[in-house]
């Protein structure tokens, strides 16, 4: 069965999911004060090890979601199970992007959750964002834009007078400049960088503050990306494959992907002349 996405279903939604990262926020956030919490447990069904706080922010998740819909998750962490008794709408998840960095100390992480009709980058209804420490929260309802806390973002203009500044999750050289393009023409990138929790660095990308992401690993798996692809395409920024085709298909573990974000085709264009010959 297939499930229908009114407005009103799809605000329904964003609004649990808003509350549900709230609360997992401030457990994850609780959890973290313990040693214990560092814990592996095991490896998730993604392929990375799964930490004690990956499973408290799944399990806090899916306990405050579970009290008003039955649903497929799809996680990285615990991959795909049903809750509840007759599930027609689907979760997709990666309860904690940023792992590595909270167990390395670094304080840059947040919770990535997105509300599907089917688990494809066509399905994807609404998305939540949440930032772990601040708790800034960045969602998007389908047809109705995406927003950071209550306020609508949209992505950068090219005549705002700053310096480029690109993520790159990936080998390049380190300004993306190529032998092959005129220096004059195609200037080094100015600033690059890779804070190493791709779902909130491409919300970076839909709100402004950065001009583009580049990841062409292939390992992007499809949980980790669900979220973050609405709230790019409902701001208004590009999200393509290498061949320049919108990213679609599954988004599941299974699934993987290479992406470039951009603020806008120009800019997506700029930075395709220096990742390909
Ligand atoms: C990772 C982050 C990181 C990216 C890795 C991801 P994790 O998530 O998004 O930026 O380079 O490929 O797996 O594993 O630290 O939650
Ligand atoms: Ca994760």
């Amino acid at each position: 069965m297939t499930s229908i996405s009114s407005l009103s279903h799809r605000k329904a939604w964003c609004r649990s999911l808003r509350n549900a990262a709230t609360i997992t926020r401030l457990k994850v956030l609780g959890c973290l004060k313990t040693p214990q919490c560092y814990a592996p447990i095991g490896v998730g069904a993604g392929g990375d090890t799964t930490k004690r706080f990956d499973q408290v922010a799944e399990q806090a998740l899916v306990e405050y979601l579970q009290r008003f819909a039955s649903f497929t998750l799809i996680s990285e962490e615990t991959g795909t199970n049903q809750v509840g008794a007759s599930p027609i709408d689907y979760l997709v998840m990666d309860p904690i992007d940023g792992s590595t960095n909270l167990s390395h100390g670094i304080s840059f992480a947040c919770i990535s959750v997105a509300f599907c009709t089917a688990p494809n980058f066509g399905s994807i209804e609404a998305a939540v964002i949440m930032e772990l420490f601040q708790g800034t929260c960045y969602h998007a309802i389908r047809g109705l834009g995406a927003f950071k806390d209550s306020s609508p973002i949209q992505p950068a203009k090219a005549e705002s007078r700053r310096g480029n500044l690109v993520v790159v999750d990936d080998v390049f050289p380190p300004t993306l400049s190529r032998p092959n393009l005129d220096r004059e023409e195609h200037p080094p990138m100015q600033y690059i960088r890779h804070f190493g929790a791709n779902a909130l660095e491409l919300c970076f990308v839909a709100d402004g503050s950065i001009d583009g992401f580049i990841d062409l690993r292939e390992k992007f798996r499809g949980t980790d990306l669900a979220a973050a692809a609405l709230i790019l395409n409902e701001a208004g920024a590009v999200l393509v494959n290498p061949h320049g085709e919108p990213i679609s298909g599954e988004c599941t573990n299974e699934s993987r992907y290479s992406l470039i974000a951009a603020r806008d085709m120009q800019f997506y264009r700029e930075l395709q002349k220096r990742v390909y010959k």
